[in-house]
């Protein structure tokens, strides 16, 4: 799978990963995930070393994983420490090792840096607006069978609103797009939406949108390579971590923050969002499953609008992080 960057990807969420091992695909190979008696999370190469088998049909046993297959253990950092056919005293060949990823968990995610080690590794991505202690949060999940790409942006696509989505968020006809004015660098990219009616009002400069978009948060913030935010209010946000699992199916773990502390009050809003955030992203998922090529990379006969302009930004920022490694 074309994964191109070296860099922290959300791969499940914490409260998923139990004490048994946890067997998954994503990033286009499959993965064990397990925890140490500290609490701590590891993930290794799900395939063993010695004849194949699966590690996570196995135990964890002394804060090794074990394979149910010969027992051979493996520790955290994926080095073979017991061989049971080899005897208590016997020697384990050098080498024998399962390959283990870089993990840290936060915000309620397992993280996993994948490319090149790396002396030191930045901290993984996300919004610093939610380490605020008054934000709630509730998390879904959904597949789409999908490249993550297309998936992406589809949620940067801000011209599609009035007509996908023009029964629900979309209501109102708002069809013109202006600007969209977007700022965009290596880590990420904004976009302030401003569609209106098409009424015949002239449309706003570029440099009016950018004077009106340095007045207020971006309607959207995308961070590489797969973290979504949308602004609905101050007190009201949605975050999506698109996980790639493989070429053609993505994962959203799809997280909305919101502000109500009674819980008579923010139980049924969570449960009336996520019902309505699922509604929203069907709409979206009729069309963006049908788009072809399936990888928005190699999709060099679309033909890119104004509108586009947030879609052009993702496709020039991944290029460049692409050839940059
Ligand atoms: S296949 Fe894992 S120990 Fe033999
Ligand atoms: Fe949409």
């Amino acid at each position: 799978m074309r994964v191109p960057l070296d860099h922290w990807y959300p791969l499940l969420e914490s409260r998923e990963l139990g004490r048994r091992p946890l067997g998954l695909e994503r990033l286009g190979r499959r993965f064990v995930f397990w925890r140490t008696a500290d609490g701590r999370a590891h993930a290794h190469d799900e395939r063993c070393p010695h004849l194949g088998a699966a590690l996570s049909g196995g135990t964890v046993c002394d804060d090794r994983l074990v394979c149910p297959f010969h027992g051979f253990a493996f520790d955290s950092g994926g080095a073979c420490r017991v061989l049971p056919a080899s005897g208590r005293d016997g020697t384990i060949p050098q080498g024998l090792a399962v390959t283990s990823y870089p993990v840290c968990e936060r915000h309620g995610f397992v993280w996993l840096w994948w490319g090149a080690r790396r002396e030191t590794v930045p901290e993984p991505p996300y919004f610093p607006e939610f380490d605020d202690a008054g934000w709630r949060s509730t998390t879904s999940r959904v597949d789409w069978p999908v490249h993550y790409t297309r998936a992406i942006e589809n949620q940067l696509d801000v011209a599609h609103l009035a007509i996908v989505h023009r029964t629900t968020i979309g209501r109102g006809g708002q069809t013109r797009v202006h600007g969209p004015h977007v700022e965009a660098d290596a880590t990420g990219i904004k976009v302030w939406t401003t569609n209106t009616r098409d009424d015949g009002t002239p449309a706003p400069s570029r440099e009016a949108l950018a004077a009106e978009a340095a007045k207020r948060p971006p309607t959207l913030h995308f961070l590489f390579p797969g973290l979504w935010r949308l602004t609905i209010s101050d007190s009201l946000k949605n975050v999506i971590a698109f996980v790639p699992i493989n070429e053609r199916l993505t994962r959203y773990y799809l997280r909305l923050y919101h502000r109500h502390r009674n819980p008579l009050v923010a139980k049924p809003f969570e449960w009336a969002m996520a019902v309505s955030n699922r509604f929203i992203l069907d709409q979206d998922r009729r069309v963006v499953v049908t788009q072809t090529p399936a990888v928005s990379l190699d999709a060099t006969d679309d033909r890119l609008v104004a509108a586009d302009r947030a879609i052009v930004a993702f496709r020039r920022q991944l290029r460049e992080l692409l050839d940059a490694r």
